[in-house]
């Protein structure tokens, strides 16, 4: 008797953890087979409170200065949390120095921002909340902002049982852009097995893009199409915005930024650093042209023909590489 009631208790505990383990997973992230793990931080795992609280702040204008600008205004959800603008309004009529990225699968990247300067995702938003083109509001004064506001306070607590601080800010807002994952595209099915899932068009595309003539899957190589190094794709002769040259110091990394993900490109215009160029016909015409000739200029960017034909075919493949499912 005492032995059956240990099974039933045993097989009680087994039961309700699997379905705990479910619940986490659904809510966290699944990632298809063969993607690199989600660098997550050991204090800030995933959880269902600091989920919405992540979320809470990064949709709320109250986090600005004068109460005008969330993250949301320049990370828009429609555009894979990327803007439409090749440079973004802040507090104040300020603009940006930067184009505005995606932040979907900014939670892969070993060192965050275009020059790297940041090296984890849980301080990044540090920046934008200080900066006087972004939000402009020191970070003590929204911690106390925060505290005055009885249901932050109390959401603060239950996700990591401290108040609203250095601290705790950025990590909450850290949490929702890094659990936004959601590889859902033509090619995640294609690469899952569904040979229809990519047309002939696409997948002759995709041939070009990963071809030793293109070269293009030898900096954005999936599956996150980009091997996360920094390099100078060959924009200008001259650079305003030196790039990874600003963290480094060092002269052979002037023009030099972080390769982006290409998932999602279809969203994310206009492209490049600063926003330059507006469409992927443009950026397609970059390369084939060969760029600069900036004595940085990556080996891999050497200029190519490519007939009306293959243009199609590759814009036909970059397109497929957008999330079908994203999350909210
Ligand atoms: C006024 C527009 C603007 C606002 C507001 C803004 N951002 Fe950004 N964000 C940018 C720009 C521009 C960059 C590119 C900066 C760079 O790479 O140097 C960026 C970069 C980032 C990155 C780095 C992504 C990567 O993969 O390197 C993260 C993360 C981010 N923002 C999160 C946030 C969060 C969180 C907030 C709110 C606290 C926020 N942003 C508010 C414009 C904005
Ligand atoms: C030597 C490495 C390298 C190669 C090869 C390369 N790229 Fe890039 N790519 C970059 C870098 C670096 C950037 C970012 C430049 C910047 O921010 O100014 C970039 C940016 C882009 C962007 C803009 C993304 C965005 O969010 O702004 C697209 C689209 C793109 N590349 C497509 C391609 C295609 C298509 C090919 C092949 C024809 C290709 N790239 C070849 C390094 C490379």
């Amino acid at each position: 008797m005492g032995r059956s009631w240990c099974v039933v208790i045993a097989c009680l505990i087994v039961l309700f953890s699997s379905v705990i383990s479910c619940h986490f997973d659904e809510q966290a992230v699944s990632l298809p087979v063969g993607f690199p793990p989600l660098l997550i931080s050991e204090n800030n795992p995933y959880t269902l409170a600091k989920q919405e609280l992540g979320k809470r702040l990064f949709f709320d204008k109250n986090i600005s200065i004068d109460s005008s600008v969330a993250c949301s205004n320049c990370h828009l959800a429609d555009y894979a949390y990327s803007d439409t603008l090749a440079l973004s309004n802040g507090v104040k009529g300020g603009i940006t120095d930067r184009n505005s990225p995606s932040l979907i699968y900014s939670g892969f990247s070993p060192l965050i921002n275009k020059d790297g300067g940041v090296v984890k995702l849980d301080i990044q938003a540090l920046i934008p909340i200080e900066d006087h083109n972004e939000m402009g509001i020191h970070i003590l004064s929204l911690a106390k902002r925060l505290q005055s506001d009885s249901t932050y306070n109390k959401q603060f607590i239950e996700a990591f049982d401290r108040e609203p601080d250095a601290f705790t800010i950025p990590r909450a807002l850290a949490h929702h852009i890094r659990f936004l994952p959601s590889p859902t595209s033509k090619y995640d099915n294609f690469i899952a097995g569904n040979e229809d899932a990519l047309t002939t068009l696409e997948h002759r595309g995709m041939g070009l893009f990963l071809s030793d003539k293109l070269k293009c899957g030898s900096c954005h190589s999936p599956p996150l199409f980009t091997t996360h190094e920094f390099a100078n794709n060959g924009l200008y002769d001259t650079y305003d915005d030196l790039g990874r040259t600003l963290i480094s110091a060092d002269s052979t990394d002037i023009g030099k930024f972080r390769i982006p993900s290409l998932r999602n490109a279809s969203l994310t215009g206009p492209y490049m650093h600063d926003g330059s160029l507006g469409t992927l016909e443009d950026v397609v015409e970059h390369y084939a042209s060969g760029g600069s000739q900036h004595i940085n200029k990556d080996k891999r960017i050497g200029g190519f023909n490519i007939s009306e034909q293959e243009e199609e075919e590759l814009l036909a493949f970059l397109n497929a590489l957008t999330d079908l499912e994203p999350k909210e």
